[in-house]
Order: C-alpha cells, then structure tokens, then sequence
C-alpha cells in the first residue's frame, strides 16, 4: 500500500516537472532561441549508437540491428572508415526528418577508462583559425579537420544535396570523441561551406575549446544542444578550473542534462533541463561531481559503443567491393554514387539548380 502512494505520489511530482520544463521551452521559443526537441533527441541517439556497427554492408543497406526504430527508412550515402586513425562516420538522408544525417562513432580503444583518464591531461593547443583568442585541443580537430573524414563528409553533403534537393536541413550528431567531431564538422558547415540550416545534437562529449571559442561556436551554431547524462564523466573534461578563466576549457551551450529519478533502485523517469546559455550553468550537470562511465556508454536506455571494444573492429563482406574503395592508406569508403531507384522513382527532379528556400 505505502509503495502504491509513493509511486503515485513521484508520478504527480514528474507531471509537474514536465509542465514546468514544458513552460521554459515555450519561454525560449517566444525569444527566438532554438527549441530543444525530445523526440528528435530519441531519434538522433539511435542515429549515433549505428554509427558504432562494424558490420559495413549491414550499417550501408541500413539493416544493421540498431538501423531501424525511429530510424527506419534511412539511406546512407556514405560510410568514411579512417583505418589509419580508427575513425569511423556516416553521411545519409532521413525523407522524414526532412534532413541530411552526419554521425561520428566514438573511441574505440580497448579501453575506455584509459581513454578517459587521458582527457585530464588535454591541453588548449591550437588557435582556431580566424578566430583571435579562440584555443581548442588539437587532436580534437585534427580527428574531424587532418584526416579521411571532412573532405568524405563534405562530398557526401554535396551528393545527398544532388538527390534528394538543396533544402534539406543538416543535422549532426556523435556520442563522447564523436561528440566533439559533430562540433568541429557543424562548425565547418557553416564557417566554410556556408550552411544555413545546421543543427547539432551530441551526446556525452567532453569539453572541446575555451571560452572565446565557445562564443564564437554559439554565435556560429546556435542550434547546438549537449545532452549528458546524469554522472557521465566525459563532459566534466577535460576539467573546467574557475579560477583560471583565460586558461580553462568552456563548454558552449546548451546543455541539456538528464537526471534519473530513481526509488529501490529502480529508474523512473530521466528529467531533462535544458540549462542556461552560458555553457557551464552550475545547476546542471555540474551540480554533481560526474564519475560514471556506464552513464557514458547508455543514453535514453541507447547502448553507445560497439558490440566489443577492440581496435577498429570492421567486418568486410565480398559484395561490398562492388560499392566501396580503398585508399593508399588503408582507409574505406562505402559510396552512393548514383541516386539509388528508389529516390529517382518519389523525387521530382529539378534541373534548373533554382530551390526555393
Ligand atoms: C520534434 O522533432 C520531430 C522529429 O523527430 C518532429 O516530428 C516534431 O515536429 C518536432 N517538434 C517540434 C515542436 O518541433
Ligand atoms: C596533419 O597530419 C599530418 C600527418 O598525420 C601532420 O604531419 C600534420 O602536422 C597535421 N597537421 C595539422 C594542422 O595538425
């Protein structure tokens, strides 16, 4: 019986904290400020938990088993694996998102608690080009901006463009190192190939820039929100020190952050906050000291990691020559080339290079 009204009792108590979320997305809607969208957050992490599947034919024919869901219907137009640098990301196109979908995998390192505790020691040792005071880490960019991956990703842009039409929004997204890539490439979009519509969404990634850099990226990207989960360590680094403000990293904003509410153990609810436009607002998740890993690695109950933490684990199939290439180094793309039958039979096609945006 006293169970039966505590439940009851937390299911009113999560109402009123959806109707008061609810009012402060309304709030910032009325300013103009993009909207954090719960559905389209559900979506884009089963989007970034494929981007893990070593499986190439199964993740390019979108028949992989996390290629369905709130995904079904998705068609790749490229899948970049960076063998030198065990990269690994996808471009494609969502009819019912309206979007083209870039995703980036994650670490896959045989261990992620090394991978993790590494991110302590990150330095600000880059100057992002153009923009005076904004440092970022180097090997961040370099792993979306020095290898196999942008100028894939870029192409393919231009490609789903060709078949499915120029209006397409663009959405990026990626969990934790992936994370931080999706920055860097949504950033790229708009600085160097003049994107309007880019929006992205990342899922536990740490901290990549300082805080002119992020200004920079909020002016630049304003539709941009970092989901974290709960105690997930990754976003807490590498470490934000208040009292350094020139020297410490700074995430841009907004966060959204996911706290579990829980009682005997059992998982009720996730409540989201969408936090304050500073990036580093100290009621979200900087309010607990982050140190979980299993909180990395889950999000919306949506494994994000491969099905075993091994080097660059890719798995090849004969018919996959037919459709892909490999570069001097090693490295493999899986290319549409040609809009596939399906695209050339529902898309009015449009010659005249005119779209009405
Ligand atoms: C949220 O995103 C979904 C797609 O995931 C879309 O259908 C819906 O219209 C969006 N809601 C708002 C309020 O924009
Ligand atoms: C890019 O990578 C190459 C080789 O991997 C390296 O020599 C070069 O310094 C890198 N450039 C930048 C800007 O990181």
């Amino acid at each position: 019986m006293g169970q039966k009204r505590w439940l009851s009792l937390l299911a009113i108590f999560a109402c009123l904290l959806f109707v008061a979320c609810g009012r402060v997305l309304k709030l910032k809607s009325d300013d103009g400020q993009p909207v954090y969208n719960h559905t389209l957050a559900i979506t884009l992490v089963q989007y970034t938990s494929a981007v893990y599947m070593s499986d190439l034919t199964k993740l390019y024919t979108w028949t992989c088993e996390r290629c369905n869901g709130l995904t079904k219907g998705f068609q790749v137009i490229e899948i970049i694996v960076d063998v030198e640098h065990c990269l690994q990301a996808y471009v494609g196109v969502a009819k019912d998102l309206n979007a083209i979908i870039i995703a980036f995998r994650g670490t896959q390192e045989h261990s992620i608690q090394n991978w993790v505790s590494d991110l302590f020691w990150k330095q600000l040792d880059l100057n992002y080009p153009d923009m005076p005071d904004a440092m970022v880490h180097h090997g961040f960019y370099s792993a979306y901006h020095n290898t196999t991956v942008r100028p894939a990703v870029l192409d393919a842009v231009k490609r789903a463009k060709k078949f499915h039409g120029a209006n397409l929004n663009i959405m990026v997204t990626g969990h934790s190192m992936g994370g931080a890539m999706a920055s860097f490439c949504g950033l790229d979009l708009v600085v160097n190939e003049g994107e309007e519509n880019v929006q992205v969404m990342t899922f536990g990634q740490p901290r990549i820039g300082n805080s002119a850099f992020a200004s920079y990226y909020n002016m630049l990207v304003p539709n941009t929100f970092r989901i974290i989960h709960d105690h997930d360590i990754v976003p807490h680094l590498p470490p934000y020190y208040r009292i350094f403000p020139q020297k410490t990293y700074h995430h841009f904003p907004t966060e959204v952050w996911v706290k579990e509410l829980s009682i005997l153990n059992i998982v009720i609810i996730g409540v989201e906050t969408v936090c304050d436009n500073s990036g580093e607002d100290p009621t979200c998740s900087r309010s607990v000291r982050g140190s979980s890993i299993s909180d990395h690695l889950m999000y919306f109950g949506v494994e994000l990691m491969g099905e075993t933490w091994r080097q660059c684990n890719i798995v090849r199939s004969p018919e996959m020559d037919s459709y892909s290439r490999k570069d001097s180094k090693g490295n493999i793309f899986l290319s549409r080339t040609v809009p596939s039958t399906e695209v050339i039979e529902t898309n009015t096609p449009s010659k005249t290079g005119i779209s009405s945006l």
